[in-house]
């Protein structure tokens, strides 16, 4: 087994998919894993609150709180030191990951994103903006896409995707309900495979052993 991850949650919002893997750890379906920090920039966030009810570190660190990109950077990573953390996962996290954090967690940082990429995603292509597009360029499929986090928004590595039918019937809301409950599939089904060391980055592929 490799060394057990430490994740700090990154989220802006509800916080579902963050809930959903916590669930999946406590319910034993992820083993050597444990949510050590939730760090997000909106103090109305769901998922500090979330947090605060599991008794999982919950932090509210904000851009605007610092007089530098340098100083908050530095937050984060002091923040991501104090509590060992080994691997991020960004759950509807709305801010670009530094570059410097990037760095130090090259390989180690996730993110999940309501449509296959590589279509739709990059900057804008976010929460609803995602599923009206897929509507209106009537896609007959959607879904949802597990990724590495590089410097560029939505364009990391692919680690796990999984398809769903879009209906002649759906609006971006219907769609984004269904799409959701896959998200809450497949993320805590990538932090397993990381978990167990299923994962392997060479040559910028993504090689999964089973
Ligand atoms: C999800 O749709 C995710 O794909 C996107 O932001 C949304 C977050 O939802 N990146 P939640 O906060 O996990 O409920």
């Amino acid at each position: 087994m490799p060394d057990k991850l430490n994740i700090a949650i990154f989220a802006s919002g509800n916080g579902s998919n963050f809930r959903a893997i916590h669930e999946a750890i406590i319910g034993g379906k992820i083993r050597n894993a444990q949510i050590a920090l939730v760090i997000s920039n909106n103090s109305d966030a769901g998922a500090l609150e979330i947090a605060r009810g599991f008794n999982i570190p919950a932090m509210h660190i904000s851009r605007t709180q610092y007089r530098s990109d340098d100083e908050f950077n530095a937050t984060l990573i002091g923040a991501l030191a104090k509590h060992h953390i080994n691997f991020i996962a960004l759950a509807g996290y709305m801010k670009k990951i530094d570059a410097s954090i990037v760095g130090a967690f090259r390989n180690r940082i996730v993110n999940i994103h309501p449509a296959l990429l590589p279509k739709f995603g990059g900057n804008g292509m976010y929460g609803m903006y995602v599923h009206e597009a897929v509507v209106a360029a009537k896609e007959k499929l959607s879904g949802a896409t597990v990724h590495i986090v590089d410097d560029e928004y939505d364009h990391g590595i692919i680690v796990l995707q999984k398809t769903i039918v879009v209906e002649p019937a759906d609006t971006a809301e219907t769609l984004a309900a269904r799409v959701l409950n896959i998200e809450h599939e497949i993320y805590p089904e990538a932090i397993r495979l990381f978990a167990e060391g299923k994962i392997k980055i060479e040559n910028g592929k993504v090689i999964i052993s089973q």
